[in-house]
């Protein structure tokens, strides 16, 4: 046990953990879908979310990993016995899943930041004929952007960098990267926000977002938040069992979770309102109504944004659209490396293998498991139409399934505390490192929630995401 690794303290485990959960989630998610949910309306939901449902699944997870010291299969056999471990090794697979799509995710955006600062993306005439030509074609479209361009070396790029990160263990690797990474993050994201908010028209971005519209919600508002706010928090999965089991038994659980879950709704807080008053702005340059900007899907930060970048002109566009790029990829790196983690800690734990064997062992199968998802934008016809999934692309079908396998995961990581495990062993796990913990209102919060309405929740939640997924909400109201 004495070599598994373990994060220097607690501003060392915060990063890591906040860097776990900064992601692709916060900046190309969630203005998506905040967009598409009505803005502010949408936030308001995705705050309750937070703070109500998921801060408390968040320290139950960290407690566990803290408790057995082991990785997701190997804390829950430990606390639970073998067949608990199972639900440890359906998280893994789910970390999996989740890296293989979201690879591919990051590696469009890796390429859109090589292209956009040191190539002409930004002299392209159509951003959206541009996106799908990119996305299209893995191999190579050099014609385009004027660099060589290929989605899956840009991908496979990302790969590396997660796997060279990671193969360098918990303090020199994990640790070090977020400790550079997440605070330029910040930095790019502040100055970008205060940049985007002198521009003409950005205030009315601003009050879109920010005041709340109540005839705007609706179930799937809802249902989109919870699962946005589970998905980015990297909740239910084993992510946090994972780097909760190299935590000291110094730190204090509750706290830290607090700062974790904070700094991740800043981000996502913060993206939106970087976005939205520069959606305005463009609305405001095409003389049109900002609804008629396509704010939804995915496409959100490939088209829209480069098209707002393009209107700032070549230098100002280059540095700010850069800049832009340079911090989705940071995000998604420290997510990554977490995702990452979780099946080489297991397979290390475990089967007692050499870190950097497995690292790259496991890199290189996501990364072949992605490659269904990268082809399925329109180069293989039947990835990209799935007939038993309405129609829908394959990287859709996989990005769905991880959802209901995280919101599955934590239900059943909520039973397995409030009655397997046990809430007093959860509580004497929290009191180390926090002394007043048993007689504090938290306590009580905890214990109301993990036990009840989380799995209730959340149990009710994964039935509904499962029939609108395959069946259509409008089946389901
Ligand atoms: N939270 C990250 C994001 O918002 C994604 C992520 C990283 C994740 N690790 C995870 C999601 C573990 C679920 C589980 O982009």
């Amino acid at each position: 046990m004495a070599n598994r690794g373990n994060f220097s303290g607690r501003i060392g485990f915060i990063l890591a953990a906040a860097g776990s959960a900064v992601g692709l989630g916060n900046i190309w998610r969630f203005p998506y879908l905040a967009g598409e949910n009505g803005g502010a309306i949408f936030l308001l939901v995705y705050l309750c979310c937070i703070f109500l449902l998921c801060y408390p699944v968040m320290v139950g997870e960290i407690a566990i990993g803290r408790s057995a010291a082991s990785d997701a299969f190997g804390s829950y056999s430990k606390l639970g016995g073998r067949k608990w471990g199972y639900l440890g090794l359906f998280g893994i697979i789910a970390g999996v899943l989740i890296l293989s799509f979201y690879n591919v995710v990051a590696g469009w955006a890796f390429g859109y930041f090589l292209h956009i600062s040191f190539g002409d993306l930004l002299s392209e005439q159509n951003f959206g004929t541009f996106f799908g030509t990119y996305v299209n074609d893995i191999i190579d479209l050099s014609s385009l952007g004027g660099l060589a361009n290929s989605n899956l070396l840009f991908s496979l790029v990302f790969m590396v960098l997660t796997a060279v990160i990671v193969s360098q263990g918990i303090q020199k690797g994990i640790e070090a990267s977020n400790k550079i990474m997440m605070p330029s993050l910040y930095i790019i994201l502040v100055g970008i926000i205060v940049y985007s908010l002198t521009l003409p028209n950005a205030f009315s971005g601003v009050k879109f977002y920010l005041i709340p519209e109540f005839s705007e919600l609706k179930i799937q508002t809802v249902v989109d938040g919870l699962k946005q706010a589970f998905f980015s928090l990297s909740l239910g999965m084993g992510a946090l069992i994972t780097y909760g089991s190299y935590l000291s038994k110094k730190e204090n659980i509750t706290s830290s979770a607090a700062v974790i879950s904070i700094a991740d709704t800043s981000v996502a807080f913060f993206a939106g309102l970087m976005v939205f008053p520069l959606v305005h702005f463009l609305a405001y340059k095409l003389n049109i109504n900002p609804q008629e900007i396509g704010t939804s899907g995915p496409p959100l930060i490939f088209v829209v944004l480069p098209q707002i970048f393009h209107e700032m002109g070549p230098i100002l566009g280059r540095i700010i659209g850069g800049s832009f790029f340079l911090l989705v990829c940071f995000a998604a790196l420290t997510s990554t490396i977490s995702l990452l983690e979780v099946p080489v800690a297991y397979l290390v734990d475990q089967k007692k293998m050499k870190r950097t064997t497995v690292v790259w062992l496991i890199a290189l199968i996501i990364f072949v498991c992605g490659l269904p998802s990268m082809m399925s934008m329109g180069m293989i016809e039947w990835l990209n139409k799935l007939s038993f999934y309405r129609g829908q692309d394959f990287l859709t079908f996989i990005a769905d399934m991880s959802d209901i396998c995280l919101t599955v995961g934590g239900c059943l990581m909520c039973i397995f505390i409030g009655r397997r495990w046990g809430m007093a062993n959860m509580d004497a796990e929290l009191t180390h490192g926090n002394d007043r913990y048993m007689a504090s209102g938290v306590r009580s919060y905890l214990h109301l929630t993990i036990k009840w309405i989380a799995p209730i929740l959340l149990g009710f939640l994964s039935i509904v995401i499962i029939v609108e997924k395959f069946f259509g909400i409008e089946n389901l109201f």
